[in-house]
């Protein structure tokens, strides 16, 4: 809760709740823009307030958006050194209808409203049953009520709240929330990643709200034997369409593994999910304190913590072995930490040759040899892998075919998208790993903590001693 409700305020569609600078930027856009948030606070339980995001009089070409936190002080609510008045809501209303200065070249001038994907709690039922129940957090089942009157199914996603401060990292939660959102926001209806229905920015921690699959994992899947081999080609190619799209749309992954694939009852569905470590730009380093899932790490992410879409493509092979090894932990015999030596070391690579299901023989090769290319520079991209699986494809029973004819056509609709968008912005490349992309502005109040995403607070269950 913040220091003293304002629902009065919060009724507002101007106030969003929770938003970090990145999403602030997303929606004001012109001089005098503005919307009232929350602080994101510095730790989970901590205080956080309300605060005005407004941008300023334009003196450059460049768009500065200025945070003006509200403070209560005796004689009511005010800005720094303005007037007090009876509660945030009537300090907003003044500004808002005088459109006097609260700064220099500052006036509170067009309210925004919130986006379609800022859910209110109101417009979400919740069922006791829950999904999934993780170290960290859990996922439970819903319903989103449509404006027009229409019931959803959703998944929603809760991270605990009730962690140590330090050892499992409960802080920065409205962080992690909100760049998981947004990272699926931008990677946006794809057959074969998780659609995001919104997020509930009004709680602390956020709820994540995902259009629900009903069926398991794909790693869950697997290990119950109920995939017959017959399907798991067309996950494969499901996965590798899901995670070009991701690529495409500037984001790294972090986390492709079978665990990380949504699979529905008939398999028809085959969904990319779990953004929690998702990052924005075409590499990432993170810190040397977060654990990292070993067995599905590229070398150079063991060595150096960096991540690219490269290294997405070696957890993708992994994730093939994980198919055609019936869900079993990769390098079965090795604890996750001695993969490293496993790999950097003895230099040796993840073995097909004593899979459980035969792997058709193309793709052993080009596994080994492209995928699990030791240096970057050198592994092929998403988009290589695509059209060499379309070739294998070919290869195949035409039941096998037939059943891929919808993925195929999405791979190639987020393909044309991608085209057509790169004409009119400057064309990001697969194979880069270094240049970043380019981002809104990122302004700084001397009154508001800085609410950057930070490395994502979270370890991951699948792999905890990793
Ligand atoms: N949209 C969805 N529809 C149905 N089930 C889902 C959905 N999203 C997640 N789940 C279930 O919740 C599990 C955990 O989801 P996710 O991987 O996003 O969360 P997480 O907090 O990272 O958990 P973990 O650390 O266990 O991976 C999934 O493996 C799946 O079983
Ligand atoms: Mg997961």
């Amino acid at each position: 809760m913040p220091l003293r409700v304002d629902s009065q305020l919060e009724a507002e569609n101007y106030f969003h709740g929770f938003l970090d600078t990145d999403d602030v930027n997303e929606i004001l856009q012109k001089s005098g823009d503005f919307l009232v948030r929350y602080t994101v606070p510095i730790s989970h339980g901590a205080d956080y307030n309300y605060v005005v995001s407004v941008v300023a009089k334009p003196t450059t070409k460049e768009k500065v958006v200025k945070d003006f936190a509200i403070m209560e002080k005796d004689k009511g609510f005010m800005f720094e050194d303005g007037i007090p008045m009876s509660s945030v809501f009537e300090l907003i209303s003044r500004y808002k209808n005088s459109k006097k200065p609260i700064a220099d070249g500052i006036a509170l001038i067009s309210p925004k409203r919130r986006k379609k994907w800022e859910l209110r709690m109101s417009s979400l039922e919740l069922e006791a049953t829950r999904l999934s129940e993780g170290n960290f957090g859990h996922v439970l089942k819903g319903f989103l009520k449509s404006p027009t009157g229409e019931k959803i199914p959703v998944a929603v996603k809760q991270p605990k709240t009730n962690l140590p401060p330090d050892g499992n990292l409960a802080n920065d939660l409205v962080n992690q929330m909100l760049c998981e959102a947004r990272a699926l926001r931008q990677t946006a209806s794809h057959l074969n990643v998780i659609s995001l229905q919104g997020i509930v920015t009004e709680l602390n921690p956020p709820l994540l709200v995902m259009d629900l699959v009903e069926g398991s994992d794909l790693a869950k899947a697997l290990r119950s034997q109920i995939v017959s081999d017959q399907h798991r080609l067309p996950i494969i190619i499901g996965v590798a369409s899901g995670l070009s799209h991701i690529h495409l749309n500037g984001i790294v992954h972090r986390d492709i593994s079978a665990q990380n694939v949504l699979l529905s009852h008939d398999f028809t569905k085959i969904k990319i999910c779990d953004f929690g470590l998702a990052r924005i730009g075409p590499s990432y380093t993170a810190k040397s304190t977060r654990p990292i899932p070993y067995k599905w790490m590229a070398p150079e992410t063991l060595m150096k913590r960096v991540f690219s879409f490269k290294t997405d493509v070696w957890s993708f092979g992994v994730l093939v072995w994980e198919v055609y090894n019936d869900g079993a932990d990769p390098y079965t015999f090795l604890k996750p930490q001695e993969t490293r030596v496993f790999l950097l070391e003895k230099r040796e690579k993840l073995g097909f040759n004593h899979a459980v299901i035969e792997c058709p023989q193309g793709l052993v090769d080009f596994i080994t040899k492209s995928i699990f290319e030791f240096s970057p520079e050198k592994r092929c991209n998403i988009i290589t892998v695509c059209e060499k699986l379309k070739e294998i494809l070919s290869e195949q029973d035409p039941t096998v075919q037939q059943r891929c004819i919808p993925i195929l056509m999405e791979m190639n609709r987020s393909r044309q998208t991608a085209v057509a968008s790169s004409r009119t912005r400057k064309s990001q490349s697969l194979d880069d790993n270094r240049r970043k992309t380019s981002r809104g502005t990122k302004p700084k109040s001397p009154h508001v903590r800085s609410a950057r995403s930070k490395e994502k607070k979270n370890s991951k269950p699948r792999s905890p001693d990793s």
